[in-house]
């Protein structure tokens, strides 16, 4: 003590990589931690103490999981990610909480108790894999392990469109189907299939037309989303490879050749009103 722990933000799903893909963004949840006598949780922006603070709840989880009690400790918590936008806001404060307690209980958890702890709490693994391990991750889960793998070198900028709206992400998992058709399923993870393999060879064209060809989710969520396809026809005009729902929305996320992030931005902003239109960097560090 003291000591700081910082969470990215994510960006899940990237079109037809459903509840599997997920990028780490350069945005952060900071916890600073000092000793104190009492606990104490401040959350951002608040001076009163909240010791139910969602962070704090899911630390006492991890240590009665392990059978340790935390040390009292003053955490201050500061949050660049807006909630309910589909930057994983719920999945980095998991991360944040797991990783409060392997400090403070010196727990020593490996990465796949984390991701099976956090993958555990969220119900899927592709926000709470990028939080943890930075770049991008694909995961899924088997019966008793949670295998994943990374990609970190992806040449391209990203831009975000954060509209005021929040969207619960419950929200937009009841408007999916139960099931999909095997001919429509075929199809769905063949999309999947090559956005991985266009990602791993670089060609960033067929990345951008598998992105924009989800048949999973986007389909049935385009409807909760105001100016969805607005947004995606004028970032193509103005050069992006391609843009999609980012997790469960209500941001929609653009992938843009590298070093032009910033021109087709300042474009993007002249056409959208109330949003925050902004350019993110790709985290690689995780926690
Ligand atoms: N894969 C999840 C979804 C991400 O699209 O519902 C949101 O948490």
């Amino acid at each position: 003590m003291p000591f700081r722990i910082s969470v990215p933000a994510s960006s899940a799903n990237l079109g037809p990589g459903f509840d599997s893909m997920g990028l780490a963004l350069g945005l952060y949840i900071h916890l600073d931690v000092e000793d104190s006598d009492q606990p104490a949780f401040f959350a951002h922006g608040s001076t009163e103490s909240e010791e139910n603070h969602f962070i704090w709840n899911i630390s006492e989880q991890v240590a009665k999981r392990y059978g340790v009690t935390l040390p009292p400790c003053k955490v201050q918590e500061t949050s660049e990610i807006p909630l309910a936008r589909g930057l994983g806001s719920s999945a980095s404060a998991i991360v944040a909480g797991i990783e409060l307690a392997n400090q403070l209980g010196n727990l020593q958890l490996t990465d796949d108790q984390k991701l099976a702890f956090g993958t555990e709490i969220e119900g899927h693994p592709d926000n709470i894999a990028p939080a943890l391990f930075g770049g991008l991750t694909i995961s899924t889960m088997l019966e008793d392990d949670i295998p994943s793998a990374q990609l970190n070198d992806i040449e391209l900028d990203l831009i975000a469109y954060i509209p005021k709206v929040e969207l619960k992400t419950e929200v937009a998992r009841d408007c999916l189907p139960d099931t999909y058709e095997r001919n429509y399923a075929a199809r769905a993870s063949a999309m999947s299939n090559l956005i991985v393999a266009a990602l791993y060879s670089k060609d960033y064209v067929l990345f951008g037309k598998m992105l924009e060809n989800d048949l999973f989710h986007e389909p049935f969520r385009k409807e909760l989303i105001s100016n969805f396809d607005v947004i995606r026809e004028k970032a193509k005009a103005f050069g992006a490879f391609g843009t999609a729902l980012s997790g469960a929305g209500s941001t929609m996320l653009s992938f843009v050749p590298k070093g032009n992030g910033s021109t087709v931005k300042e474009k993007m902003v002249t056409q959208l009103e109330g949003y925050q239109v902004k350019l993110l960097e790709i985290d690689t560090k995780g926690v």
